[in-house]
């Protein structure tokens, strides 16, 4: 079979992957043999206890980071290092402090070898969709948390990537912030039919904004779930199926 021809843009094969650092003289089995296919256009949001191995699955499959063994392909293909099909959102925005907000959003596109004016205008289109068209000339000390987030958010989108990974993007925001940009990220998400694949510790935020919910243990003799979000969209966070699928979420971790 050929991988390259059977599948669709923006999928991503994950094979037998096994992934251990070396503590304290010790081997901590991190991942271990892991499966997973997400899907052209899907967005997966994987949640865990802390140290379960999110961010460590995250980097592996942005190239930043190599397995021990087993497989990662995208679009049939295996990755070798960071790819442009990738973009990365960490939970800070990391901005380049002497450079506006149209400057971080272009940065991306000219390093790439893009005309400077096409570059612009593309930057422009992402950062009218995050909302922030009026502060192109600012600069990032100018900006709020939110608003820091939301410029990474277009910086990635820009390089128009396949596969967008966010690693608890939304983490450092107060509540209210937070809740905005879910509607934002799940807005940009249907806009851009771009694969999500978002880390997040927030139980509410994977079933409001996924497709499926990968859990993975920390403790690895117990395998990863992978639970179905079949609520119709745009999701409403108080109605009696959300409600239900919460609590399902949560007994997955022993809460109530
Ligand atoms: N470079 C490294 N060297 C050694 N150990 C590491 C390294 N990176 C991660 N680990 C270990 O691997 C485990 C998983 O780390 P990871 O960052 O993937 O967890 P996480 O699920 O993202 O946790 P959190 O929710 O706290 O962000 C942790 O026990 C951590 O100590
Ligand atoms: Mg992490």
């Amino acid at each position: 079979m050929n991988l390259v021809e059977t599948t669709r843009r923006g999928e991503v094969t994950v094979r037998d992957l096994s992934k251990s650092f070396a503590l304290n003289g010790q081997r901590l089995n991190v991942l271990r043999n892991l499966h997973l296919d997400i899907r052209s256009g899907e967005a997966l949001a994987i949640v865990g206890p802390s140290g379960c191995g999110k961010t460590t699955l995250l980097r592996i499959l942005a190239g930043l980071d190599t397995p021990d063994a087993g497989l990662v392909l995208i679009d049939g293909r295996p990755v070798h290092g960071v790819g442009t099909e990738r973009a990365i959102i960490f939970q800070e925005p990391r901005l380049l402090p002497w450079l506006t907000v149209l400057g971080n959003v272009t940065f991306g596109l000219t390093v790439r070898g893009v005309p400077r004016s096409d570059a612009e205008t593309r930057a422009r289109h992402y950062i009218r969709l995050v909302g922030l068209a009026e502060f192109e000339t600012a600069y990032p000390r100018q900006l709020s948390g939110g608003m820091a987030q939301r410029v990474g958010i277009a910086r990635a989108l820009t390089v128009q990537p396949e596969i967008l990974l966010l690693d608890e993007p939304l983490g450092a925001l107060d509540a209210m912030t937070k809740l905005t940009m879910q509607e934002e990220l799940a807005r940009i998400w249907r806009e851009e039919k771009v694969t999500m694949v978002l880390v997040t510790h927030d139980l509410e935020e994977a079933i409001f904004l996924a497709d499926r919910v990968l859990v993975l243990p920390r403790d690895k003799p117990s395998l990863p779930r992978l639970i179905d979000v079949d609520l119709p969209r745009p999701r409403d966070r108080s109605e009696g199926r959300f409600v239900t699928m919460r609590r399902r979420l949560m007994g997955e971790f022993g809460l109530h």
